[in-house]
């Protein structure tokens, strides 16, 4: 949309015309944040982690694994962004994450995906010197045994080479699905 911009100098000076013009641009807005989010997640295939395949070949396989095992969209969705916080951080990347994804997910599913980190350490964090049961401080958590689950099935198992991942084109209904339908984003 192009339009008038407003003209305060401070937000103290704002005037509620100046809002109105701000809340009547956020549809067009919030349309183009798939296409972002999915940008972003291509950035992905410039991380060099040395592992079998890049984050982004592994946020495909994660998000067909969950696919394929007939999860719902929003499992589908945090299967393939659940990694996205590695484009801009090396040490909080599942808050980072968790954070983004937010606005588009259950509380559950935002925990899980804030979690994720410290539950897939069971499956390495015995060859960094860390506790592999770092895990178990959220036993008492509701979501806990949802949270292995999820990275049982879906993350701890996405780093296949021969793996026949769909292409992230396959995945952009699911996307707008889910970040486009209900709430005000
Ligand atoms: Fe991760
Ligand atoms: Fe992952």
């Amino acid at each position: 949309m192009t339009g008038q911009r407003s003209t305060y100098t401070s937000m103290e000076t704002s005037t509620a015309e100046d809002w109105a013009t701000f809340t009547v641009r956020r549809p067009a807005r919030r349309a183009l944040l798939p296409g972002r989010l999915t940008d972003m997640l291509k950035q992905l295939k410039s991380i060099d982690d040395g592992a079998p395949i890049d984050p982004f070949a592994h946020s495909l396989q994660a998000a067909t694994l969950a696919y394929e095992d007939d999860a719902d969209d929003e499992t589908v969705f945090m299967a393939l962004f659940h990694d996205i916080g590695q484009f801009v951080s090396e040490d909080n990347h599942s808050q980072v994450a968790a954070a983004v994804l937010k606005p588009y997910i259950s509380e559950r599913g935002h925990w899980i995906v804030k979690h994720h980190g410290i539950f897939q350490g069971y499956y390495y964090f015995h060859h960094v010197n860390q506790d592999r049961n770092a895990r178990d401080a959220y036993r008492d958590n509701p979501n806990y045994e949802a949270c292995i689950e999820w990275c049982d099935k879906y993350d701890q198992r996405a780093f296949r080479t021969d793996y026949p991942s769909k292409p992230l084109e396959f995945f952009e209904p699911l996307i707008e699905r889910v970040m486009l339908s209900g709430g005000d984003g």
